[in-house]
């Protein structure tokens, strides 16, 4: 796969901003057979280093492709994307090929074999730490960022659960109040709205 599409290496220190809002992602994964992608909204960053945590289940093909090949990319698709996360999230990989069934490209990480979808505002490549079977749960750790500051669509979007969503709304700036709280480097947005 070429490195030619808009996506480019970001600073990790901003990694866990991107899902710390709790959007929506899409999970992809890459195996002999083929590459694979789903939606999650079941997902938390648990830390400033972008220790991720996805719940998730056997009903999904990805998840034995995750278990087996022990990582994966979580991109962060903007609003523009919203119907694509909805139906890479009603089909499985075996049905459909879902890169092609939504007009998205794949392009080559660095560090994952699965592909990084370059429409998507960011791209971690992620490696499966530590797996909870009873649950479902599977920590990542993050190896590296990819960024996509072409996107005019800056909004993430998120699950309400009722098959209803939320678009990002309105922007507050607190940086200096939280100061404690933003470990330097992490900062992504200045103090207008983007
Ligand atoms: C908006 C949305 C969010 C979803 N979130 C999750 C989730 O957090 N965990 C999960 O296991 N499945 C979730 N799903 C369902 C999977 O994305 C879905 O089962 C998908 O078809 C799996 O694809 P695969 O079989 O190719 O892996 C979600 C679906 C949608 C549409």
């Amino acid at each position: 796969m070429d490195r030619t599409g808009s996506l480019i290496k970001g600073d990790i220190r901003r990694a866990f901003t991107y899902l710390e809002s709790g959007p929506v992602v899409l999970v992809t994964t890459h195996t002999a057979e083929r590459d694979d992608i789903m939606s999650i909204s079941w997902m938390m960053v648990m830390d400033y280093e972008a220790h991720i945590a996805i719940s998730t289940g056997p009903w999904n093909e990805s998840y034995q492709r995750i278990l087996d090949t022990k990582e994966c990319a979580v991109c962060v698709p903007g609003a523009d994307l919203l119907d694509a996360a909805v139906r890479i999230g009603t089909v499985n990989g075996s049905e459909e090929d879902k890169f092609a069934a939504n007009h998205l490209t794949r392009t080559p990480g660095e560090v994952v074999q699965a592909p990084l979808i370059d429409e998507c505002l960011a791209c971690l490549e992620c490696r499966l730490e530590t797996v909870y079977p009873d649950r479902g749960l599977l920590i990542f750790s993050t190896e590296r960022l990819w960024e996509n500051p072409g996107r005019s669509e800056r909004r993430t979007f998120h699950a309400n659960g009722d098959g209803t969503f939320f678009a990002d709304g309105e922007f507050y700036y607190r940086r200096d109040a939280m100061k404690k709280w933003v470990p330097e480097g992490c900062e992504r947005f200045g103090k207008k709205q983007p």
